[in-house]
């Protein structure tokens, strides 16, 4: 008997009509961080068969979008579209059908495994660099991403750029995931949209002061807080802590 015909999900999925077990996975991610919410816009890469496709539709109740290498057969007041998400021109294709942003992107996209470790993870890796290249388009400002990565020393790197990206990065396997499975799931909430990066080093003039004695520069419109400077101060700075309206900085030099 193959696995699939011995496990719970695969079960539970055939008896409640979604199209994969994964649909749960999808479920249980959504019932911990709320990225999907009644009325969402929803942008689902690497979507075939259509098990996600069904519970963001359910969710949600409104636009949803799946796009796959593979065809998906229909379901109901759901849009799908045969593309790669590795091709840029998926994305304007994606964009021409939204009509607007985003407010979620999720990728399940996965891809032929071959059972070397090494080459699994970084196929995994680069299929999830491309949603999120898609997601840095797509989303609204404080949109939610979530994707799919095995694991593998690639791993810490490409969180390291989501965190980039999004105010708040969590890393799960929900309880629906194989426990043999080397899958784990990173979720991004709050898409930044701020100019500065969390790492990035400027030079800057601390143009005035806030409420706490802290000095503020002003980068591309963004205000940066600097501890321990005041107004006429010129220092080079290691952003810290990115928020949605302003963000936090460290002096390296004075
Ligand atoms: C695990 S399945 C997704 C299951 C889906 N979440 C569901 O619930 O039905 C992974 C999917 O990623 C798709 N995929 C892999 N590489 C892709 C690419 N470059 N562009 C689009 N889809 C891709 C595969 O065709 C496959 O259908």
């Amino acid at each position: 008997m193959a696995r699939n015909q011995k496990d719970h999900y695969y079960r539970k999925a055939k008896e409640e009509g979604f199209r994969a077990r994964s649909a749960y996975k999808l479920e249980q991610i959504n019932g911990k961080f709320h990225l999907i919410r009644k009325g969402s816009r929803v942008v689902d890469l690497g979507a075939a068969p259509g098990g996600w496709l069904q519970v963001a539709k359910s969710i949600s109740g409104g636009q949803v979008l799946g796009v796959d290498l593979a065809e998906i057969e229909p379901i109901p007041g759901v849009f799908t579209l045969v593309g790669d998400i590795t091709d840029p021109q998926t994305t304007d294709r994606i964009m021409e059908v939204l009509g607007g942003e985003a407010d979620v992107v999720i990728s399940d996209a996965a891809p032929n495994l071959t059972g070397i470790w090494d080459v699994d993870h970084s196929r995994s890796i680069d299929l999830a660099r491309s949603a999120l290249a898609m997601a840095k388009q797509i989303l609204k400002p404080g949109g939610n991403f979530l994707v799919k990565v095995f694991q593998g020393d690639m791993f810490i790197e490409y969180l390291n750029e989501v965190r980039r990206e999004f105010g708040l990065v969590r890393s799960h396997s929900p309880d629906a995931s194989r426990k043999e499975s080397a899958e784990i799931y990173i979720i991004g909430k709050k898409r930044l949209t701020a100019p500065v990066r969390s790492g990035e080093v400027y030079d800057v003039e601390i143009t005035s002061e806030g409420s706490s004695g802290d000095g503020i520069a002003m980068i591309q419109g963004f205000a940066v807080i600097v501890k321990g400077t005041q107004a006429g101060d010129r220092v080079r700075v290691r952003i810290g802590q990115v928020k949605r309206n302003f963000a936090f900085a460290s002096v390296l030099e004075k």
